[in-house]
């Protein structure tokens, strides 16, 4: 009986290096099969400036447990292990391994002196801007022991100290609300100083802050700022103990150079012939680069990143170089990704290549009809000096395909010079799940191909056309699909801080229904600011579904305003407080009757839609009060849900046999939000009217954004899980599995981005890579996989496989922040044989299935069997 301690993390850092929080709370999971362990008390031990001391706290918690020690200061770091202890009899781990956290810039003056510098030279404001490289030299004249960059940008950098490249991040420092929060990064330089002349460059590129960004026919630039800046601090210390600092100021120089232009939806034009060779080290001559001069610091606050930095995390190679019908040499990397090419070439001086990406081919071509007005498009020119290796530097696009025109012959085009960077936000992966069933476990891949493409500093609707925008309604159904894929806690945390920060400017406390929004257009000020159901509820559903996952009270005290405002406030209401009928609403958005060119088009009422998203956002606002124990509020939400429900009733049944649109959509969302819940017959017709409208439409999905993501919940709570069993394993338009027969490697807007016969779908907003739809992948891993959290943060867990269909075996695994979950099972001619894993400190609730047998079982990996136990149909 094994026991041990993973590093412990911190707050919900990956990694915590140049955090904000000075009492960062401390958490681990377990390892080893101790059998019912659980946690009495802890040591922790925290060595600070050499000195190591150990805090013993009696606690069960091993998640989120308070710094014991002395507040970190500015810039300040600490190695922490810890040493868990059992119940009476039961055994204590080892020391896990040190972990590092170091604070931030924290301390009032830690900028001062420093500020945005931009070159002395006009900023194109119309058009595209060229990007800027920024440098200086300095003198290190004592060994270094430590040396730290603090840096952002007004617009994206990448930063190099002699000739290095500093650290692994792209596209940083990420998108934010920068009107009010802008991101810094932290990196550890030390070992890139050297004694005697060093230099430091920048190369800065517009990005969000300052590119072509949103959506609908006038894309605006500027949203943040039309000059791109640079900012940074140095700090170096040496072994005397004495810091210097180096600091963004007029002292530096400015130039442009290779890279023509970056821009988020077009792409690169980069000249190799204007490469600056070696102007990030101390031997070039920059008499005729530009001076600098001073802009105002950035308006949002300087903080450091919630989330995971955004990163180059995989790399693939072609699986085959087409000839397309007209005769042009297309990659296929077998795969729709998000990222860039990476490439290895020579050929001669003023050979122009380009790379125009795709997610499609369309009659033997690639397709980039779905782009719309994003080019997608890099452009290399070579210098014709030697083999160059080359990558854009602040662009980022959605393909499978890429057209290469103007390839020199020299270079064999393989994946030896071509491979493909997957890019996105370089959070955890925790979640895992398996079947017998080969095209349920490719859809699985999908959606988490889709989540990889579209987590990237924000949540984004898709990543190839001209939007890329972080919408609400999308990030909302996906949630609890994200959460067992990824650990997304800090990724959402930051988020939902610019979602807040954008709700409440001015008194309408009503959500942006994309985020970042801006507040500089006011035209597009007044798009994004509608109050719209599903949409706005995120702010409800988001922080209630990341305190299932993560339990962290504190973060729900961060964002409960938010919530509280837009039920409070936000949401206009009629005379009965359900939803103002004159507002426009998104609800069952890309419904699979809508036409093609009128996504909105649903077939069940898109206020009944928003009432019922209101009944349940309101139950979610009580429970979120209760657990923050406001008990009184817990109770006026509750009780106006009753009202609520009323209301609904006399609006959308009363009248009718069973409800005014006798829609899946319509029937699950009642159901799912228990508004049927007071009268037992009335909820038993709606059940099977849902059975009823569900064969009838021989198991075909009928659903929208809105109630896709309920209606496995509502059928199993019915107990009609076979009917959704049937649902899923339909391979015909529309369903799930229809784009995996069309050969589709990610979740697709539509149902029917790509019709039948190949072709693709007419209208203006057809994605190959959105994740709405994946948000069926929470039933699959609660009930095909069979687990899900019981209790906040996986304390206890649910194990509750519920077998359906043709699926003979599924296994379904998270890391969750205990440990490895784990639960498989399979059907054999004898019986159900189920096998689960728990760890420490934790506890499961096993169902089983066709008995009903319930157990309790403490950590360790336990084996159940049901006799005679058939799959039912
Ligand atoms: C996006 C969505 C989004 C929607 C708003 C679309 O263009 O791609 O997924 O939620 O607009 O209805």
């Amino acid at each position: 009986m094994s026991l041990s301690l993973a590093p412990v993390t911190f707050e919900h850092h990956r990694p915590a290096f140049g955090i904000a929080e000075t009492k960062p709370r401390i958490s681990y999971r377990f390892e080893g099969t101790a059998v019912d362990w659980e946690q009495s008390e802890v040591d922790i031990e925290i060595t600070q400036n050499g000195i190591p001391k150990v805090y013993n706290v009696k606690t069960p918690d091993s998640v989120l447990i308070s710094w014991p020690g002395p507040e970190l200061k500015s810039k300040e770091s600490a190695t922490v292990r810890a040493r868990a202890h059992g119940l009476d009899g039961q055994p204590s781990s080892d020391w896990s391994q040190p972990s590092t956290v170091e604070t931030g810039l924290l301390a009032t003056d830690d900028w001062q002196g420093a500020f945005p510098i931009a070159a002395d030279r006009t900023t194109e404001t119309n058009g595209t801007k060229r990007p800027v490289l920024f440098r200086k030299e300095f003198s290190v004249n004592s060994t270094t022991t430590k040396a730290r960059l603090y840096i952002t940008a007004l617009g994206l950098y990448v930063a190099e100290i002699n000739g290095k490249r500093v650290g692994d991040h792209v596209l940083a420092p990420g998108w934010q609300s920068y009107s009010y929060r802008h991101v810094y990064d932290t990196y550890d330089i030390t070992d890139l100083l050297q004694k005697g002349d060093n230099t430091i460059g920048a190369t800065i590129g517009e990005g969000w802050y300052a590119g072509r960004i949103g959506f609908n026919k006038q894309i605006p630039r500027n949203l943040w700022g039309a000059t791109l800046g640079l900012l940074c601090v140095l700090s170096i210390t040496d072994d005397s103990g004495k810091e210097t600092t180096i600091k963004s100021d007029l002292s530096w120089s400015a130039s442009t150079a290779a890279i023509v232009s970056s821009e988020i939806y077009d792409g690169e034009v980069y000249d190799s012939a204007a490469e600056l060779k070696g102007w990030s080290t101390s031997n070039f001559n920059d008499s005729d680069w530009l001076a600098v001069k001073q802009l105002p610091m950035p308006v949002g606050s300087l903080v450091p990143s919630d989330g995971a930095p955004i990163k180059s995390v995989e790399q693939l190679k072609p699986v085959s170089i087409l000839k397309s019908k007209s005769g042009k040499t297309v990659i296929d990397f077998g795969q729709n990704l998000v990222g860039w090419l990476k490439v290895t070439v020579s050929g001669p001086a003023g050979t122009n290549i380009t790379f125009q990406h795709a997610e499609v081919l369309n009659d033997g071509e690639i397709d980039t009809v779905p782009l719309r007005s994003a080019k997608q498009r890099d452009t290399l020119i070579l210098s014709g000096n030697a083999t160059q290796t080359w990558e854009p530097s602040f662009t980022y696009h959605g393909f499978r395909y890429v057209q290469v025109d103007g390839w020199p012959s020299a270079t064999p085009l393989d994946g030896t010079s071509v491979v493909a960077q997957v890019v996105h936000s370089d959070m955890e992966r925790t979640g895992y799940f398996e079947s017998s069933h080969e095209l349920l476990n490719r859809f699985h891949e999908n959606v988490v191909w889709s989540l990889r493409g579209n987590f990237l500093g924000v949540p984004t609707d898709c990543p190839q056309r001209d939007e890329r925008l972080g919408w609400t309604g999308d990030a909302h159904a996906f949630m609890p699909t994200a959460n067992y894929l990824y650990d997304a806690s800090g990724f959402w945390r930051g988020w939902l801080k610019d979602a807040w920060s954008e709700q409440k400017r001015g008194d309408y406390m009503v959500p942006p229904v994309y985020i970042p929004s801006d507040d500089v257009n006011d035209d597009r000020r007044e798009r994004a600011r509608m109050p719209v159901s599903v949409w706005g509820d995120v702010v409800v559903g988001h922080p209630y579904q990341l305190y299932q996952n993560f339990a962290d009270k504190q973060m729900l005290e961060e964002q409960y305003d938010a919530a509280q405002a837009w039920i409070d406030k936000g949401i206009p209401r009629n005379d009965v407080g359900l939803w103002d009928r004159s507002t426009f609403q998104f609800a069952d958005w890309l419904d699979p009757k809508a036409p093609a060119d009128d996504a909105g088009a649903a077939t069940t009422n898109k206020h009944l839609v928003s009432d019922a998203y209101l009944i349940e956002m309101t139950r979610l606002l009580s429970s979120l009060s209760e657990v923050l124990g406001k008990d009184d509020l817990a109770t006026q939400y509750a009780d106006q849900r009753e009202e609520l429900i009323r209301e609904f009733h006399k609006a959308w049944t009363e009248a009718y046999p069973v409800i005014a649109n006798v829609t899946q959509t319509a029937l699950a969302l009642g159901i799912a939000f228990d508004i049927w819940a007071p009268s037992t017959a009335a909820r038993t017709s709606a059940a099977d009217t849902l059975r009823e409208v569900i064969k009838n439409n021989t198991y075909l999905v009928g659903t929208g954004f809105a109630g896709t993501q309920q209606l496995g919940n509502a059928l199993t709570s019915i107990n009609a899980t076979s009917d959704f069993y049937k649902m899923l394993q339909q391979t015909e338009v529309p369903s799930w599995l229809y784009a995996i027969t069309m050969n589709g490697t990610t979740t697709w807007e539509r149902w029917d981005s790509m019709l039948p016969d190949g072709s693709i779908n007419t209208g203006s907003m057809t994605s190959f890579n959105h994740y709405s739809f994946g948000s069926v992948a929470d039933w699959i891993h609660k009930k095909i996989g069979g687990i899900a959290p019981g209790s906040p943060g996986w304390k206890t867990i649910v194990v509750a496989p519920e077998p359906g269909g043709d699926i003979t075996s599924a296994s379904a695994h998270i890391l969750s922040p205990y440990g490895a979950v784990n639960s498989s099972w399979t059907v054999r001619a004898d019986g159900f044989h189920l096998s689960v894993t728990v760890p420490p400190n934790s506890k499961a609730e096993v169902t089983l299935p066709g008995s009903g047998e319930t157990a309790t079982i403490g950590s360790g990996t336990k084996t159940f069997f049901v006799e005679g136990y058939t799959i039912p149909q």
